[in-house]
């Protein structure tokens, strides 16, 4: 896969994409991540990519002059372009892994005001990271490139990694522990250590369905049910079978 990210602040993003399994999978070639000025494609002798808004209002707009040229010479032919905005489609997983499908990504980051209504022609999808305002698109940029690299085969140790993990089917994640055993006078639930995997597999379920039901009520009820989940979510609401319900 490849991504391009457009940006005013192209230094915002290298520590971000310098660590950890990020910096390891660019190592390893199973991602190409490009940061570029956006001030490379703006002309006259300030470089300027941004001016005052017609009609008036406070603020700078980003502009088309800049950003078209650009996007124009980053997409190629397989590139699916993406403007960071406010006003976009909100970031989810389900979201995330259809862009990680795609071979090319092309992120295009505001800032000020926003960027010149004109280059929306140019500009195939808005995403959003939620119904708030952030001062750029560059944090939303990262958290895009973050998530969607991640689902790419291969970046992760294992592929069953994020396998059960909040969200890839619609639940939250199960409680998680490592070493020591007892800390704080609090031990690790008996049925991680009994190497009973079945035991353990109906366990986690067991407490990703309580937990989505406490946590996240709402995705519980976009989802459909296999038998094995709707019994134990029957005895989690109603007891266990005979119970005496
Ligand atoms: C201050 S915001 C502009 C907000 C714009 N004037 C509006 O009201 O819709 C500057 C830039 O930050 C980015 N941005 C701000 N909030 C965002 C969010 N929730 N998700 C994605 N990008 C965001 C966008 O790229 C935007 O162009």
């Amino acid at each position: 896969m490849r991504v391009d990210i457009l940006t005013l602040f192209p230094e915002m993003f290298t520590s971000p994409f310098s660590s950890s399994i990020i910096r390891r999978a660019r190592e390893r070639g199973l991602v190409t991540i490009e940061v570029h000025d956006l001030r490379d494609w703006a002309t006259g002798p300030h470089r300027q990519a941004d001016d005052y808004g017609f009609g008036g209002g406070a603020g700078m707009v980003m502009k088309a002059d800049v950003i078209i040229p650009a996007l124009q010479a980053v997409r190629g032919d397989d590139g699916h372009v993406v403007y960071l905005s406010p006003q976009g489609e909100v970031l989810t997983q389900p979201l995330v892994a259809r862009l990680a499908r795609r071979p090319h990504l092309v992120l295009l980051c505001g800032h000020y005001q926003g960027i010149d209504e004109r280059c929306s022609r140019f500009i195939d999808q808005e995403i959003s990271l939620g119904d708030f305002v952030l001062t750029g698109g560059e944090i939303p940029a990262m958290a895009v490139t973050d998530a969607v690299v991640r689902l790419i085969p291969g970046v992760l140790g294992s592929e069953a990694s994020h396998a059960g993990e909040s969200f890839s089917r619609g639940l939250l994640e199960h409680p998680l522990y490592t070493r020591p055993r007892v800390v704080a006078g609090m031990e690790v639930p008996p049925v991680l250590l009994s190497g009973d995997h079945q035991a353990i597999r109906r366990w986690r379920l067991r407490l990703s369905l309580l937990r989505t039901l406490l946590k996240r009520p709402d995705l519980l009820l976009q989802r459909s049910y296999d038998a094995e989940e709707r019994q134990v979510l029957e005895e989690l609401l109603f007891g266990p079978p005979g119970g005496g319900r």
